[in-house]
């Protein structure tokens, strides 16, 4: 059970018998189907859809005709009662709040309040873990005790642990799945009650970059939290790999209910006589990673080359005739550093760009530089070298 808020325990809190023990390759190979319930939106479709079109599309569909609580939530850390859940498309419910912070489970947290134990459990029947796995927190049972019940309440919309989550906070999405419940209204001496809405694992809140500590953390307001409730929405694995399982299935996610909720896709600036080439149709050296964690890209998501000097990622480019380019990158740098990288087109050295900072992970900016290409494929590498490595590249355009 979760007690997040040091502010608002109560003494009695120890008298409380706190019950409730509680990169894959294919999306699939993460999740059951042996649970009941209904399923939620359909097969993704091959268009593919970016967290800033999927937050806006959510954000339109939050309209009273789509509340489906007729009581309101109580924001977990504000207290205010203003929360409400959407459903933004068919099993997709959608909240808006603070985040609390939860500590609770198998990691050991110097919180107060944090017990051992979490509603469910990961696949191994342990305990989650609030510093590896990004779980969130929903009411216990029904608070007014009627059914259907007024507020949202997960028994009633084919919901279980480990349900899948979509979370949205300043210009970032993570996944995250269902792990602990708020107290249940049965259990009086606590402060908390089943009510409330706002609330997420320690690690939950380090991947959206709000304070994490189970005593000091949290945010008031801005959280989206996006539930995707049946059987093909579980995830499966251990403490040791939900989260990477978790953050396997956003992409899908994002795809589903953009499909689902008929949201436009924007298509990418191309400048005027200019080819894009998305840097994920590139290759990697050792470390890096092709990520869709920060907003504002195009295609599928960007590269993160190695954060080490001499990180490189190789982009092949095809040209018709030989002749000099403008090579023009798409990066991001929100750390307060440039970072510089030499540019080579197959394997000669063809300068330096500087990369200077962009405002945050999610804010792109562009570097450009000219170049001889050959006729045909032209390997274009970008090279980190300072100990940082390279920036976030989205794309190059050549013109
Ligand atoms: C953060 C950021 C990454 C980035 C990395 C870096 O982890 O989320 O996208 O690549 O910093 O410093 O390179």
């Amino acid at each position: 059970m979760s007690t997040p808020r040091t502010r608002f325990a109560v003494a009695a809190a120890a008298a409380l018998v706190l019950a409730a023990p509680l990169a894959i390759k294919t999306a699939d190979a993460a999740t059951t189907q042996t649970t009941a319930g209904p399923d939620s939106v359909a097969a993704p479709a091959a268009a593919s859809f970016t967290p800033a079109e999927i937050l806006a599309g959510v954000q339109a569909n939050m309209t009273t005709a789509k509340k489906v609580n007729s009581k309101p939530h109580i924001n977990t850390m504000t207290r205010a009662q203003n929360v409400n859940v959407y459903q933004v498309a068919t099993g997709v419910y959608a909240y808006s709040s603070g985040m609390a912070i939860d500590t609770d489970g198998s990691d050991s947290d110097p919180d107060p309040d944090h017990q051992g134990e979490t509603t469910w459990s990961d696949s191994n029947g342990q305990a989650l873990g609030a510093h590896r796995v990004p779980f969130y927190v929903l009411g216990d049972d029904c608070w007014d005790r009627t059914s259907p019940c007024p507020h949202f309440f997960f028994k009633e919309r084919g919901m279980t642990g480990r349900q899948f989550a979509l979370m949205f906070y300043n210009g970032k999405v993570i996944g995250s799945i269902f792990g602990d419940t708020q107290t249940a209204n049965s259990q009086t001496t606590s402060d908390n009650d089943s009510r409330e809405l706002g609330e997420a694992s320690v690690k939950a809140a380090q991947l959206l970059g709000i304070p994490s500590s189970g005593t000091t953390g949290g945010v008031d307001n801005g959280v989206t939290v996006v539930m995707f409730s049946g059987s093909s929405w579980v995830v499966n694995g251990s403490n040791a790999n939900l989260n990477t399982n978790t953050q396997a299935l956003v992409q899908k996610a994002l795809d589903s209910l953009g499909t689902s909720m008929g949201t436009p896709t924007t298509p990418p600036t191309t400048p005027p006589g200019g080819t894009v080439v998305e840097a994920e149709t590139g290759t990697l050296s050792a470390g890096g990673t092709f990520d869709s964690n920060h907003l504002g890209f195009t295609g599928t998501g960007f590269a993160n080359p190695a954060n080490a000097v001499g990180g490189y990622i190789d982009i092949p480019v095809t040209a018709t005739a030989a002749g000099t380019k403008t090579l023009t990158f798409r990066y991001a740098d929100g750390t307060t550093v440039a970072r510089p990288a030499t540019i080579s087109v197959n394997g000669t050295s063809r300068g330096t760009l500087n990369f200077p900072t962009t405002a945050n992970w999610d804010t792109w900016s562009t570097a450009s530089i000219s170049v001889p290409l050959t006729a045909g494929t032209n390997t274009i590498r970008v090279t980190g070298t300072t100990a940082v490595g390279a920036a976030n590249i989205d794309s190059v355009t050549i013109s």
